[in-house]
């Protein structure tokens, strides 16, 4: 099984350890200064994570109608899922043991057995690689990716809200590095993108840009609607249903009651909420002009060649 994350610098002996092939027992790592994360095979974790439920995950067989919103972190999943789940839910409310982290799970963390009760179809989130994520051709796949800048900043607040991280006081700088070094849960944030951008033009795959979401919402849920399945395609066919969806998945409509995307159990108060800022650019007030400089130089290095090779420039240029 190809792995998740980048691997982990072998300069410590629990690094060692998790270089072996078959390793497969939780580690907790927590440097000072840093996030908790938990370690196991040769991969970066949430601590909520358990090797158990990932193994369990990755052997899913997807059914015939299975939906999976695939993103690294941060990259606009709550606001897609939100979006799928007006389009494919009849009576989707997403309140009293229906919120949308029920509705709509997170297999890695939930695993398959979970998943399996789910009625069919089923919308799947996923942070998995292209490599890890479970295949089907009769699934459908929804990529959507953010510009690095963005999703760094979105992130490092993310961190910093959810518990199980300890990293309430966590330093910007301190996450920076990691994001730059891939040390992060979910790992390499460009592995990620180019992982799935070879296979954005597989015809069971959508891919979607955060950004283009931002700019035209309607179109997006037109897209959404159009490329599920036949029923969600003639729904979409309808402007008033269309505009309705996009009302309710607005930045400010989805700001409110945010106990429907995040088990407040899993959540600091006392940080900036799950749904933050929902802005292009506001890493610019959070990086500096040498860490924007790193993220373009690391930019142009990995994604050199590939179809995003030109994406972004204008969201993430310093002027
Ligand atoms: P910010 O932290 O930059 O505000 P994910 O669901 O993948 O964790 O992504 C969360 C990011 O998507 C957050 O970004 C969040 O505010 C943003 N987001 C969620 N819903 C949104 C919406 N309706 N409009 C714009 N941005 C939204």
């Amino acid at each position: 099984m190809a792995p998740i994350t980048r691997k982990l610098s072998s300069d410590s002996r629990s690094d060692n350890r998790l270089n072996k092939e078959n390793f497969d027992e939780a580690l907790i790592r927590q440097p000072p200064g840093h996030p908790k994360h938990k370690c196991f095979f040769n991969h970066i974790w949430s601590p909520i994570f358990t090797p158990e439920l990932i193994r369990s995950a990755k052997s899913y067989e997807p059914e015939k109608g299975d939906v999976f919103i695939a993103t690294y972190p941060k990259c606009g999943t709550t606001w897609t899922q939100h979006i799928c789940s007006q389009l494919m839910i009849e009576d989707y409310e997403p309140t009293d043991g229906k919120e949308l982290f029920i509705t709509s799970p997170m297999i890695d963390e939930k695993g398959a057995e979970f998943v399996k009760q789910l009625p069919s179809p089923r919308l799947l989130k996923t942070h998995f690689e292209w490599t890890d994520v479970p295949k089907s051709k009769d699934a459908k796949y929804i990529f959507v990716c953010r510009n690095p800048k963005d999703s760094i900043v979105s992130y490092y607040f993310m961190y910093r809200l959810l518990v199980a991280y300890d990293f309430a006081d966590g330093e910007f700088d301190t996450f920076f590095d990691l994001f730059a070094d891939g040390k992060l849960a979910y790992g390499d944030y460009f592995d990620h993108l180019n992982g799935w951008l070879e296979h954005i033009n597989d015809p069971n795959v959508l891919a979607l840009r955060y950004e283009d979401m931002l700019d035209d919402l309607p179109g997006t849920v037109v897209k959404l609607g159009k490329f599920i399945n036949d029923r969600t395609s003639k729904l979409v066919d309808n402007e008033e249903v269309v505009a309705r969806i996009a009302q309710n998945s607005s930045f400010d409509a989805m700001s409110h009651d945010q106990s429907r995307w995040v088990p407040q159990a899993y959540v600091n108060p006392t940080q900036a909420p799950f749904i933050r800022k929902g802005k292009k650019r506001d890493w610019i007030n959070h990086l500096s002009k040498k860490q924007s400089d790193r993220i373009d130089e690391l930019f142009k290095q990995k994604m050199k060649g590939t179809i995003a090779e030109h994406w972004w420039q204008e969201q993430m240029s310093w002027d």
